[in-house]
């Protein structure tokens, strides 16, 4: 089978490493040092749909498995679609989901679906009024319309912090994509991940939930300092109840995917849900049309299923719903990150990369002549799975040493908080 994966980071990488198999021929685009390794690797300009489908008329891929979420938003899975190769990855119109914060917040509203309080905003003294008569609270959220390279989000603390950031993004801070502004309530409570497989056709609606996972958004142990892409995640949540589960299927995922087919979106690809569970239950902050990053590296290592088969059943409609089979463990993956990270990012540091006794994922790296160097802001993430969480973090602290080079940033803590929630014996009702 012949499959062609966008993208080039660690979200990537894991999903190559499931995919990778004897009779899979794994072409990446544009790809890495690390998944050329695993395959082959095209310079293939994501942004295109045009470019990306003229390879794939010419190299007829068996299945597409988009990575990120630009490529949707562009297009490229209708355009791929189009000449009858299956695409796991949303159409355009789904995209929107997370091309659109404004689209999203209507599409809650309009199924009932439980979120912020929010309010779309195009207009400069509108929003300046909305601001100054605040009614919800602070921090005010502010929200960037559009794709914003995970930045266009904004917790302002006071008035003139919001009025700051608004202005801002008015003045087109991320271009169009801020030219239209949610604000939103803030929600509070835990934060998690649920992603979902859906296959959403018409009168055809399958999904299947992954495990709920945990990322770490800020660079510092403790939750402190900027946020980043990440930097650890793990699942699932020990104190999450399978009645939790079944309260998240029924309050978000069951009238997103009815939400899908009564709004005549198509889906063929993953829904990743950010929740926050607050006092009220589980609410929607967001929707992603891909996978997380690193969610995905803590959801290969606990799925037990043949990926390419099960993303291929996607694609092509064909999913049944299900329960997925998965390893009876807890995964996580730890995210070690270059030195000035988030603010930049110091690339061509040679890395120590011993013989660990976990998976090691490429997120930013480039070999030069056998050695590995950093060259990106997250360099490399350890994953792994063990019977408990406590164990899964033990296996990551003893591999910790042997994966290093200076300025190397890490978070230690990763899982810490849940575990002593779940140690505690505390549950999802209780505070966070
Ligand atoms: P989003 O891209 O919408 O998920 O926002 C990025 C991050 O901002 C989320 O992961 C949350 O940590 C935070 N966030 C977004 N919306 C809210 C909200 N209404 N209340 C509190 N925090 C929020
Ligand atoms: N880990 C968060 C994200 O992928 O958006």
């Amino acid at each position: 089978m012949k499959i062609l994966l966008l993208g080039s980071g660690g979200r990537e990488h894991a999903l190559a490493l499931k995919l990778k198999a004897p009779a899979v021929d794994l072409v990446s685009a544009p790809g890495s040092d690390a998944l050329a390794e695993l395959g082959t690797c095209v310079p293939l300009n994501l942004e295109d749909p045009a470019a990306v489908a003229a390879w794939c008329a010419r190299n007829r891929p068996d299945l597409v498995v988009a990575g990120p979420e630009v490529p949707l938003v562009a297009g490229v899975a209708d355009a791929v679609r189009a000449l009858g190769i299956p695409v796991f990855g949303h159409d355009a119109a789904t995209a929107r989901l997370e091309g659109s914060k404004s689209f999203a917040k209507a599409f809650m509203m309009r199924h009932a679906i439980p979120c912020a309080a929010g309010h779309t905003v195009t207009d400069l003294a509108a929003g300046e009024a909305l601001i100054r008569s605040w009614s919800h609270g602070f921090p005010i959220v502010l929200k960037a319309d559009g794709l914003a390279a995970g930045k266009g989000v904004v917790l302002a603390t006071t008035e003139a912090e919001a009025l700051a950031t608004f202005r801002a993004f008015m003045a087109g801070q991320f271009g169009d994509a801020s030219r239209t502004v949610v604000f939103e309530a803030p929600l509070v409570g835990m934060e998690l991940s649920l992603h979902v497989l859906v296959d959403v056709d018409g009168e055809h609606a399958s999904y299947a939930l992954l495990p709920a996972c945990q990322d770490h958004k800020r660079i510092f142990e403790g939750d402190q300092g900027p946020n980043t892409g990440g930097m650890g995640a793990f699942g699932p949540l020990p104190f999450l109840r399978p009645q939790d589960i079944e309260c998240m299927r029924t309050v978000l995922v069951e009238p997103t995917v009815k939400g899908l087919r009564s709004d005549g979106l198509v889906g063929r690809g993953v829904l990743f849900l950010g929740v926050m569970w607050t006092a009220r239950g589980p609410e929607l902050l967001e929707y992603n049309v891909r996978f997380g990053d690193p969610e995905t590296q803590v959801l290969m290592q606990l799925l037990d299923e043949d990926l390419a088969a099960l993303l291929l059943e996607v694609a092509q409609g064909r999913l049944v719903s299900r329960e997925l089979k998965l390893k009876p463990h807890t995964a996580i993956a730890v995210v070690l990150a270059a030195e000035d990270y988030p603010e930049g990012a110091r690339k061509g540091v040679p890395i120590t990369l011993g013989s660990p006794a976990v998976t090691v994922i490429h997120a930013g790296t480039r070999k030069e002549n056998g050695q590995w160097l950093t060259n990106g802001g997250r360099v490399l993430n350890l994953a792994t799975s063990a019977p408990d969480l406590a164990a899964a973090r033990a296996a990551i602290e003893a591999a910790l040493p042997q994966v290093t080079w200076p300025g190397r940033q890490v978070r230690r803590d990763i899982g810490l908080k849940a575990l002593g929630h779940a140690l505690a014996g505390r549950t999802v009702q209780d505070p966070w």
